[in-house]
Protein backbone atom coordinates (compact mmCIF):
# COMPACT_ATOMS: atom_id res chain seq x y z
CA UNK A 1 0.00 0.00 0.00
CA UNK A 2 3.06 2.15 0.85
CA UNK A 3 4.42 1.90 -2.16
CA UNK A 4 1.22 2.78 -4.11
CA UNK A 5 1.20 6.09 -2.33
CA UNK A 6 5.14 6.25 -2.75
CA UNK A 7 4.65 6.44 -6.75
CA UNK A 8 1.71 8.41 -6.88
CA UNK A 9 4.08 10.85 -4.69
CA UNK A 10 6.71 10.60 -7.58
CA UNK A 11 4.25 10.74 -10.46
CA UNK A 12 2.78 13.82 -9.42
CA UNK A 13 6.35 15.16 -8.44
CA UNK A 14 7.20 14.52 -11.96
CA UNK A 15 4.16 16.13 -13.60
CA UNK A 16 4.42 19.21 -11.33
CA UNK A 17 8.44 19.63 -12.07
CA UNK A 18 7.93 19.04 -15.76
CA UNK A 19 4.75 21.98 -15.96
CA UNK A 20 7.25 24.33 -13.62
CA UNK A 21 10.10 23.75 -16.11
CA UNK A 22 8.72 24.25 -18.94
CA UNK A 23 7.86 27.64 -17.86
CA UNK A 24 4.36 27.30 -19.20
CA UNK A 25 2.70 29.00 -16.06
CA UNK A 26 4.33 32.46 -14.14
CA UNK A 27 3.22 33.43 -10.60
CA UNK A 28 3.24 37.18 -11.25
CA UNK A 29 3.66 39.37 -8.24
CA UNK A 30 0.94 40.95 -5.58
CA UNK A 31 -0.16 44.32 -6.79
CA UNK A 32 1.01 47.65 -5.43
CA UNK A 33 -2.32 48.72 -3.93
CA UNK A 34 -0.60 52.55 -3.27
CA UNK A 35 0.69 55.21 -5.67
CA UNK A 36 2.22 58.61 -5.46
CA UNK A 37 -0.01 59.69 -8.55
CA UNK A 38 -3.96 60.76 -7.51
CA UNK A 39 -6.90 59.29 -9.72
CA UNK A 40 -6.82 63.14 -10.94
CA UNK A 41 -3.50 63.74 -11.97
CA UNK A 42 -3.80 59.97 -13.49
CA UNK A 43 -7.15 61.48 -14.91
CA UNK A 44 -4.99 64.41 -16.50
CA UNK A 45 -2.24 62.55 -17.69
CA UNK A 46 -3.70 59.90 -20.11
CA UNK A 47 -2.94 60.50 -23.13
CA UNK A 48 -2.86 57.78 -26.21
CA UNK A 49 0.43 56.99 -26.63
CA UNK A 50 2.10 55.12 -29.89
CA UNK A 51 5.66 55.20 -29.48
CA UNK A 52 7.98 53.65 -26.52
CA UNK A 53 11.50 52.96 -25.73
CA UNK A 54 12.82 49.57 -26.07
CA UNK A 55 13.46 48.85 -22.42
CA UNK A 56 11.83 45.94 -21.32
CA UNK A 57 8.60 45.63 -18.73
CA UNK A 58 9.13 44.36 -14.94
CA UNK A 59 7.27 41.66 -13.84
CA UNK A 60 5.85 43.91 -11.38
CA UNK A 61 5.05 46.73 -14.19
CA UNK A 62 3.29 43.01 -15.94
CA UNK A 63 1.38 42.06 -13.07
CA UNK A 64 0.12 45.64 -12.05
CA UNK A 65 -1.65 46.07 -15.62
CA UNK A 66 -3.27 42.57 -15.59
CA UNK A 67 -4.83 43.22 -12.22
CA UNK A 68 -5.72 46.36 -13.41
CA UNK A 69 -7.86 44.78 -16.96
CA UNK A 70 -9.48 41.87 -15.14
CA UNK A 71 -7.62 41.04 -11.06
CA UNK A 72 -9.69 40.24 -8.08
CA UNK A 73 -10.00 42.95 -6.09
CA UNK A 74 -12.71 41.02 -3.78
CA UNK A 75 -11.41 37.60 -2.47
CA UNK A 76 -14.32 36.63 -0.92
CA UNK A 77 -17.13 37.13 -3.95
CA UNK A 78 -14.46 37.10 -6.49
CA UNK A 79 -15.06 40.85 -7.66
CA UNK A 80 -13.06 42.48 -9.67
CA UNK A 81 -11.43 45.68 -10.69
CA UNK A 82 -13.73 45.81 -13.79
CA UNK A 83 -17.24 46.02 -13.02
CA UNK A 84 -19.19 42.91 -15.17
CA UNK A 85 -22.84 42.91 -16.30
CA UNK A 86 -24.46 40.57 -13.36
CA UNK A 87 -21.08 39.52 -12.82
CA UNK A 88 -20.39 37.07 -15.95
CA UNK A 89 -16.84 38.30 -16.38
CA UNK A 90 -16.60 37.50 -19.90
CA UNK A 91 -13.20 39.35 -20.65
CA UNK A 92 -9.99 37.12 -21.32
CA UNK A 93 -6.82 39.02 -21.09
CA UNK A 94 -3.81 37.87 -23.58
CA UNK A 95 -0.55 38.90 -23.64
CA UNK A 96 1.78 39.44 -26.33
CA UNK A 97 5.49 39.75 -24.30
CA UNK A 98 8.11 40.76 -26.55
CA UNK A 99 10.50 42.09 -24.11
CA UNK A 100 9.33 41.47 -19.88
CA UNK A 101 12.03 40.50 -17.55
CA UNK A 102 12.97 37.58 -16.49
CA UNK A 103 10.26 35.73 -18.95
CA UNK A 104 10.73 34.32 -21.81
CA UNK A 105 8.73 36.32 -25.20
CA UNK A 106 5.64 34.37 -26.10
CA UNK A 107 1.71 34.32 -25.57
CA UNK A 108 0.31 34.32 -22.29
CA UNK A 109 -3.14 34.26 -21.32
CA UNK A 110 -3.81 35.68 -18.13
CA UNK A 111 -5.53 33.97 -14.60
CA UNK A 112 -6.91 36.46 -12.23
CA UNK A 113 -8.31 33.84 -10.48
CA UNK A 114 -4.63 32.54 -9.60
CA UNK A 115 -3.35 36.24 -10.54
CA UNK A 116 -1.02 34.13 -13.13
CA UNK A 117 -0.01 33.99 -16.41
CA UNK A 118 0.43 30.59 -18.98
CA UNK A 119 2.37 30.59 -21.97
CA UNK A 120 0.54 29.37 -24.73
CA UNK A 121 2.47 30.28 -27.39
CA UNK A 122 6.28 30.29 -27.55
CA UNK A 123 6.27 33.11 -30.02
CA UNK A 124 5.02 36.97 -29.65
CA UNK A 125 3.30 36.48 -32.81
CA UNK A 126 4.02 40.03 -33.14
CA UNK A 127 4.61 40.40 -36.74
CA UNK A 128 1.41 38.89 -37.51
CA UNK A 129 -0.52 40.72 -34.92
CA UNK A 130 1.17 43.59 -36.70
CA UNK A 131 -0.22 42.77 -40.00
CA UNK A 132 -3.81 42.10 -38.62
CA UNK A 133 -3.73 45.51 -37.10
CA UNK A 134 -3.40 47.56 -40.36
CA UNK A 135 0.43 47.73 -39.95
CA UNK A 136 0.16 49.76 -36.90
CA UNK A 137 4.02 50.17 -36.00
CA UNK A 138 3.49 50.43 -32.03
CA UNK A 139 1.95 46.66 -32.60
CA UNK A 140 5.07 45.19 -33.83
CA UNK A 141 7.41 47.10 -31.50
CA UNK A 142 5.89 47.61 -28.02
CA UNK A 143 7.42 45.28 -24.95
CA UNK A 144 3.88 44.20 -24.54
CA UNK A 145 0.61 43.90 -26.43
CA UNK A 146 -2.34 43.23 -24.18
CA UNK A 147 -5.22 41.98 -26.60
CA UNK A 148 -8.45 42.09 -24.75
CA UNK A 149 -11.05 39.19 -25.94
CA UNK A 150 -14.68 38.24 -25.08
CA UNK A 151 -16.52 35.11 -24.73
CA UNK A 152 -19.56 36.74 -26.43
CA UNK A 153 -22.09 33.33 -24.99
CA UNK A 154 -21.25 33.54 -21.67
CA UNK A 155 -23.01 37.21 -21.57
CA UNK A 156 -25.52 36.52 -24.26
CA UNK A 157 -26.72 33.15 -23.02
CA UNK A 158 -28.41 35.76 -20.02
CA UNK A 159 -29.12 38.92 -21.57
CA UNK A 160 -29.74 37.81 -25.30
CA UNK A 161 -28.97 40.58 -28.18
CA UNK A 162 -27.88 43.20 -25.30
CA UNK A 163 -25.43 41.09 -24.09
CA UNK A 164 -23.11 42.13 -27.19
CA UNK A 165 -24.00 46.22 -25.76
CA UNK A 166 -22.45 45.07 -22.31
CA UNK A 167 -19.22 43.20 -23.79
CA UNK A 168 -18.36 46.11 -25.69
CA UNK A 169 -18.72 48.36 -22.49
CA UNK A 170 -17.08 46.02 -20.41
CA UNK A 171 -14.20 46.25 -22.61
CA UNK A 172 -14.09 50.04 -22.27
CA UNK A 173 -13.76 49.92 -18.43
CA UNK A 174 -11.12 47.25 -18.82
CA UNK A 175 -9.44 49.66 -21.03
CA UNK A 176 -9.77 52.47 -19.24
CA UNK A 177 -8.44 50.68 -15.92
CA UNK A 178 -5.35 49.98 -18.05
CA UNK A 179 -5.08 53.15 -19.77
CA UNK A 180 -5.22 54.84 -16.20
CA UNK A 181 -2.73 52.28 -14.31
CA UNK A 182 -0.24 53.30 -17.65
CA UNK A 183 -0.21 56.48 -16.04
CA UNK A 184 0.49 56.03 -13.15
CA UNK A 185 3.46 53.57 -13.88
CA UNK A 186 4.65 56.12 -16.06
CA UNK A 187 4.09 53.45 -19.47
CA UNK A 188 2.50 54.33 -22.89
CA UNK A 189 -0.72 52.62 -24.31
CA UNK A 190 -3.26 52.96 -26.66
CA UNK A 191 -6.57 51.44 -27.57
CA UNK A 192 -6.51 49.95 -30.71
CA UNK A 193 -10.03 49.30 -32.23
CA UNK A 194 -8.92 49.05 -36.30
CA UNK A 195 -7.60 45.18 -36.80
CA UNK A 196 -9.06 42.35 -38.30
CA UNK A 197 -11.35 40.50 -36.12
CA UNK A 198 -10.84 37.21 -37.66
CA UNK A 199 -7.16 37.04 -38.18
CA UNK A 200 -6.15 37.87 -34.42
CA UNK A 201 -8.71 35.10 -33.55
CA UNK A 202 -6.90 33.16 -35.71
CA UNK A 203 -3.61 34.28 -34.61
CA UNK A 204 -4.51 33.30 -31.36
CA UNK A 205 -6.64 30.19 -32.32
CA UNK A 206 -9.84 31.42 -30.42
CA UNK A 207 -12.70 29.36 -29.14
CA UNK A 208 -15.63 29.58 -31.36
CA UNK A 209 -17.53 31.97 -29.13
CA UNK A 210 -14.81 34.17 -28.31
CA UNK A 211 -13.61 37.41 -30.11
CA UNK A 212 -11.28 40.16 -30.09
CA UNK A 213 -12.56 43.63 -28.70
CA UNK A 214 -9.44 45.95 -28.21
CA UNK A 215 -5.67 45.83 -28.71
CA UNK A 216 -3.15 47.76 -26.04
CA UNK A 217 0.42 48.18 -26.82
CA UNK A 218 2.46 49.25 -23.74
CA UNK A 219 5.72 50.56 -23.26
CA UNK A 220 7.87 53.22 -21.42
CA UNK A 221 8.02 56.65 -22.58
C1 LIG B 1 -12.84 52.81 -30.01
C2 LIG B 1 -11.47 53.39 -30.24
C3 LIG B 1 -10.67 52.86 -31.22
C4 LIG B 1 -9.38 53.38 -31.41
N1 LIG B 1 -8.56 52.78 -32.34
C5 LIG B 1 -7.32 53.27 -32.52
C6 LIG B 1 -6.46 52.64 -33.46
O1 LIG B 1 -6.78 51.65 -34.11
N2 LIG B 1 -5.20 53.14 -33.59
C7 LIG B 1 -4.75 54.22 -32.86
O2 LIG B 1 -3.60 54.61 -33.03
N3 LIG B 1 -5.57 54.83 -31.96
C8 LIG B 1 -6.82 54.38 -31.76
N4 LIG B 1 -7.63 54.94 -30.82
C9 LIG B 1 -7.11 56.05 -29.98
C10 LIG B 1 -7.65 57.41 -30.42
O3 LIG B 1 -7.04 57.81 -31.62
C11 LIG B 1 -7.40 58.43 -29.29
O4 LIG B 1 -8.08 58.05 -28.14
C12 LIG B 1 -7.83 59.83 -29.72
O5 LIG B 1 -6.99 60.34 -30.73
C13 LIG B 1 -7.85 60.81 -28.54
O6 LIG B 1 -6.55 60.92 -27.96
P1 LIG B 1 -6.26 60.60 -26.44
O7 LIG B 1 -6.62 59.14 -26.20
O8 LIG B 1 -4.81 60.86 -26.25
O9 LIG B 1 -7.12 61.47 -25.60
C14 LIG B 1 -8.92 54.45 -30.61
C15 LIG B 1 -9.73 54.96 -29.61
C16 LIG B 1 -10.98 54.43 -29.40
C17 LIG B 1 -11.83 54.97 -28.27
Amino acid sequence: MEWIAMFILIIILLIRFTYANNGKTIKLPSPLLKSSISIEEALLLRRSKRFYKDNPLTLQELSQILWASQGISDPDYKFRTCPSAGALYPLEIYVSVLRVDGIESGIYKYNPEKHEIVQIYKSSKREELYEASLKQEWIKRAPVVIIICASFYKTKARYGERGIRYIYIETGHCAQNIYLQCVSLNLGTVAIGAFDDDEIKRILNLPKFEFPTYLMPIGKI
